[in-house]
């Protein structure tokens, strides 16, 4: 027992790339060009702050979706997914939704963004593979319409500011296929850098890659194996009362404009909190505080105190389950099997919650005692499929070549890109 499958590592990049590779040319005849790689998230906190305007704290992680692909001439997109087993086509011209292989809306999406934003697009063929655990809150989605907006971005020969790159992804998921989100996830996807947090400002969009001093400890991510079909509805419920809160308190102060919860001050929540209906007053409460963790975890991470960024960790669960309220019995349940062993310094919910997976900060050397103590336990208690991650902190987009282009369709280097441009905030 206790093998790399059992602690939940990746598979090889390689593997997946000469799979991928293998697929490609078995459909469509010819070899791919090139792979875009986005990563999913686990954002280590800073929840239901996007929306709100403040300061988030994920890390993109080593688990991708992988768009294999080649230009057409003709403005078809033919897409094949291998985890579904399934082909959907369309063209640039007329772009809709496939209720036939929703999967496919994502890609659907951000080709509809690119062109709505005015940018020529050439089409694709593309092979898509991805290991982020679809449906477990790790933004398997964004991974998905990243991938492809770089795949769309260098096989048209365009060059995007990397923000506007993520903002697209998050128009597509919007407008397109029709789900609220924040920016959080898509930025993470785009701009995640490996062993370093992104901390992203959502008002300015501001961000800059934090160092994260993790030696000796690793970040496992815990699937609940809850899946919430009640998920959208909740959270547009959230992000509904977060305005309504904002609003109230907007009229209540009168020395400064209040546009978001970011604007709150806990003096402020102090003194006119008790006017709020009592749910908005939780609810802002949670931002209020959970905005002053973000930075407060930031300043633990400079200084390498992981025992006070775990306690951060520990925190803001606390508040997501008693005062935003999109905890549930599963994950709480994670959270307390995790938070009396001790090699684990923090734990919390991660993404938006009301099932999905948790963040742990663990000890290197208490990976296995997790996996029985908290893993098996969860699993034999609740009946559930539960699962752990063992995850890195991994690079954003990026752009591999499978061969030099002919015909010269790209307009930058596909090799090894990164983007640059740090900023501080
Ligand atoms: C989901 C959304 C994000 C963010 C989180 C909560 O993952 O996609 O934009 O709002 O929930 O922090």
């Amino acid at each position: 027992m206790g093998g790399a499958e059992d602690l939940g590592v990746p598979v090889p990049q390689d593997a997946r790339l000469r799979r991928l590779a293998a697929a490609f040319q078995s459909r469509f005849g010819r070899p791919p060009a090139a792979v875009a790689a986005a990563p999913g998230r686990a954002n280590l906190i800073g929840e239901h702050l996007d929306y709100n305007e403040g300061h988030v704290l994920p890390v993109a992680i080593d688990r991708s979706v992988m768009a294999a692909f080649a230009p057409r001439p003709d403005g078809r997109v033919r897409l094949y997914s291998l985890d579904f087993e399934q082909e959907s086509a369309f063209d640039l011209q007329e772009i809709e939704r496939d209720p036939e292989a929703p999967w496919s809306d994502y890609v659907r999406g951000v080709a509809w963004a690119l062109r709505e934003a005015g940018h020529g697009l050439l089409g694709l063929d593309a092979a898509l593979q991805g290991d982020v655990p679809i449906g477990a809150g790790l933004s398997s989605s964004a991974a998905l319409e990243v991938a492809c907006l770089g795949a769309f971005e260098a096989a048209s020969g365009l060059r995007l500011d990397r923000r506007d790159l993520a903002l697209l992804g998050q128009r597509a998921e919007n407008h397109f296929v029709g789900v609220s989100c924040g920016v959080m996830d898509q930025m993470t996807a785009v701009l995640g850098r490996a062993g370093h947090a992104l901390l992203i400002d959502c008002r300015s969009l501001e961000y800059e890659n934090v160092p994260l001093p993790l030696q000796g400890l690793r970040l496992v991510v815990a699937d609940s194996g809850v899946r919430r079909a009640l998920l959208g509805s909740q959270y547009n419920v959230r992000r509904q009362e977060c305005r309504q809160a904002a609003e109230l308190l907007s009229a209540a102060i009168s020395d400064r404009p209040v546009a978001a919860l970011r604007d709150v001050s806990l003096e402020d929540l102090a003194r006119h909190g008790g006017d709020l209906p009592p749910n908005l007053r939780k609810r802002a409460r949670h931002v209020v505080e959970e905005e002053r963790r973000v930075l407060a975890s930031v300043e633990a991470l400079r200084r390498g105190d992981v025992e006070a960024f775990g306690e951060m960790l520990d925190a803001s669960h606390r508040s997501l389950r008693d005062d935003f309220e999109v905890s549930c019995p599963e994950l709480d349940l994670l959270v307390e099997l995790a938070r009396v062993q001790p090699g684990v310094l923090g734990a919390r919910l991660t993404g938006a919650g009301f099932g999905g997976c948790t963040v742990n900060l663990v000890r290197a050397n208490a990976l296995e005692d997790f996996r029985e103590q908290v893993v098996e336990r969860y699993c034999s208690q609740t009946g559930r499929e539960g699962r752990m991650h063992v995850c890195r902190a991994a690079d954003g987009l990026s752009l591999r070549r499978f061969q030099p282009p002919e015909g010269q369709p790209y307009g930058h280097e596909l090799t090894a890109e990164k983007p640059g441009g740090e900023e501080s905030l």
